[in-house]
């Protein structure tokens, strides 16, 4: 045995004989992970972040304040000790204020039971598409669209069709278009009015066509209506076209909404679905599994917000009616892009000529001007050659950063 002088002197030599591997180790993802693409939008937000002096008109994110009343009601929550789990399907003061509020809203019978809160309509989005997205099942999704819908499909083996809108048509769906996309396979179709990332608004006519034809048919609606509220040209004659005005049966459809937008909630997230008893009852044991509840004091403010005064939407909608003709008017005075005047929402996805890729042109726009905007294959497949703006930004701000486009523009050579 060594003694303890011996064994400090040995002790360098083992030391440098010893030789330390790194087991390189892979990560061992699900197959699924592949259907997660690159979002565009984080693309060019990241290379903005290296640059001074930029103006956004990328972030699909509202600009206004959150109503203080809301925030209010949120913080009074918190100091009332309400920061604990609610029950699974929601707090139940906000599950009574949401059926009381659709059902007068659309004149429809609505329990409580046809309600599902979650964690702002993207996990209400999640829990329907990966509830039933399945190999061998097709789901009809209007290109271009949220960027959300199709990875969720294909993620859980479930197939995309496509059908595209054009800016030509002000990204109008043809309800025919959906009808003839139809076949042994669909399973569903999913919708968004007003629509990210074009603004289009569908009339009453073409939801009433669709949902019509997928009950006959035993499909399911999925509709995103997170824009309900930001309807810029609302007619008395012609209100909003939700899905749950415009069918009289739930088993085929899910109203999907949140408060993000109408309130300016983005970040305190809660959204919910709306379907039949059955599927809700379904979904609640999902979510369970998933989120399990929505933050307690965002669901309070969710009360406020549903029961306060709505001026504070009014005014927002004002905001965006004004922001949404001056884009609209700057956009057909730069050249090389074809415009529309979108609906609602706070979006606009003008279309550069066919042949070019508006991937390129907004990082070099960015690189030479500072206004970072979003390329069109964010949001499908169909649209390579849009870019989409958006107007959470001050009309200010839109009229600097067209200041600075314009000229840009009119030095491009396509
Ligand atoms: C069409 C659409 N659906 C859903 C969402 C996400 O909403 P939430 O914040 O409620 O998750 C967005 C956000 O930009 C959106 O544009």
């Amino acid at each position: 045995m060594a003694t303890p002088t011996e064994h400090n002197k040995m002790a360098p030599a083992k030391a440098t004989k010893r030789k330390i591997t790194y087991r390189k180790t892979k990560a061992r993802w699900h197959p699924s992970m592949q259907a997660i693409p690159v979002p565009g939008i984080r693309r060019m937000v990241n290379m903005a972040a290296e640059m001074e002096d930029v103006i956004h008109l990328s972030i699909g994110q509202p600009d206004q304040p959150t109503p203080a009343h809301v925030s209010e009601a949120m913080i009074d929550a918190i100091r009332a000790g309400q920061t604990g789990y609610t029950m699974d399907a929601g707090l139940p003061e906000l599950l009574v204020s949401l059926r009381d509020y659709y059902s007068k809203k659309y004149d429809r019978e609505l329990t409580t039971d046809n309600i599902l809160v979650t964690s702002g309509a993207t996990e209400a989005m999640y829990l329907a598409l990966s509830a039933t997205s399945a190999p061998g099942r097709q789901f009809i999704v209007v290109d271009p669209s949220f960027l959300l819908y199709a990875p969720l499909i294909r993620m859980n083996g479930g197939e995309v069709k496509y059908v595209p809108t054009k800016a030509e048509n002000g990204h109008q769906l043809d309800p025919e278009d959906v009808i003839r996309a139809i076949g042994l396979r669909t399973f569903a179709v999913v919708l968004n009015s007003p629509n990210n990332p074009t603004g289009a608004v569908y009339p009453r006519s073409t939801i009433e066509a669709i949902v019509e034809e997928c009950a006959f048919r035993g499909i399911q609606v999925f509709s995103d209506e997170v824009y309900d509220h930001l309807v810029l040209d609302e007619d008395e004659t012609e209100p909003y076209a939700s899905v749950l005005s415009c069918g009289t049966d739930l088993d085929h459809v899910m109203c999907i909404s949140s408060f993000s937008k109408t309130y300016s909630m983005a970040g305190l997230r809660v959204g919910w679905v709306i379907s039949s008893q059955g599927a809700i009852k379904k979904l609640r044991r999902y979510h369970m599994f998933t989120t399990s509840v929505a933050n307690t004091p965002a669901q309070f403010a969710g009360v406020a917000a549903l029961e306060g005064d709505q001026q504070c939407v009014r005014d927002m909608v004002n905001i965006y009616r004004e922001r949404r003709d001056v884009i609209t008017d700057l956009v057909n005075q730069t050249p090389h892009l074809t415009g529309y005047k979108p609906g609602g929402g706070f979006y606009i996805f003008p279309d550069l000529p066919i042949h070019v890729d508006a991937s390129d042109v907004c990082l070099r726009m960015l690189q030479d001007t500072g206004v970072c905007t979003v390329p069109g294959d964010a949001f499908g497949d169909s649209c390579t050659n849009s870019i989409r703006f958006a107007f959470s930004a001050s009309c200010e701000r839109i009229e600097e950063a067209f200041d600075r486009i314009i000229p840009w523009m009119k030095k491009q050579k396509f």
